[in-house]
């Protein structure tokens, strides 16, 4: 009886760092060839988006979208996204560790 409780209460503890870590969205692959799959750019130029700020990450790319940021380069590559789309890209470079792991 003990091993299931105690199994129990592992999944339970280990519920809060799931979900922190969101999934990875489905327009993830377009970035990562600038910002990393990671947030840590492998490009020149490109800046690291890991750990940054959700409201400043969400806030820039509507920014992008809307024009209002009129970069070439990433009004290209944001394209018409909706709003879930952009949170989904927004939450997963914020929830990306700010140091790098052997992808400086
Ligand atoms: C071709 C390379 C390229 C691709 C692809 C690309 N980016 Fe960028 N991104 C850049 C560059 C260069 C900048 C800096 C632009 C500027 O000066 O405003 C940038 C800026 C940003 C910023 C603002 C960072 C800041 O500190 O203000 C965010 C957020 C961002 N990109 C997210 C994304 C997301 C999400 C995608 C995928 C949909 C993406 N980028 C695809 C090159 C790229």
């Amino acid at each position: 009886m003990r091993i299931p409780l105690i199994a129990a209460l592992c999944l339970l503890a280990a519920l809060p760092i799931r979900a922190q870590t969101p999934a990875q969205p489905a327009r993830l692959g377009l970035c990562a060839a600038c910002h990393g799959a990671n947030g840590h750019a492998g490009v020149p130029g490109v800046p690291h988006l890991a750990g940054q700020r959700l409201d400043y990450l969400r806030d820039a790319l509507k920014q992008y979208r809307d024009g209002r940021r009129n970069m070439p380069v990433m009004r290209a590559a944001i394209g018409p996204v909706s709003d879930a789309e952009l949170d989904a890209l927004a939450r997963w470079y914020s929830a990306q560790s700010p140091q790098p792991q052997g992808n400086p």
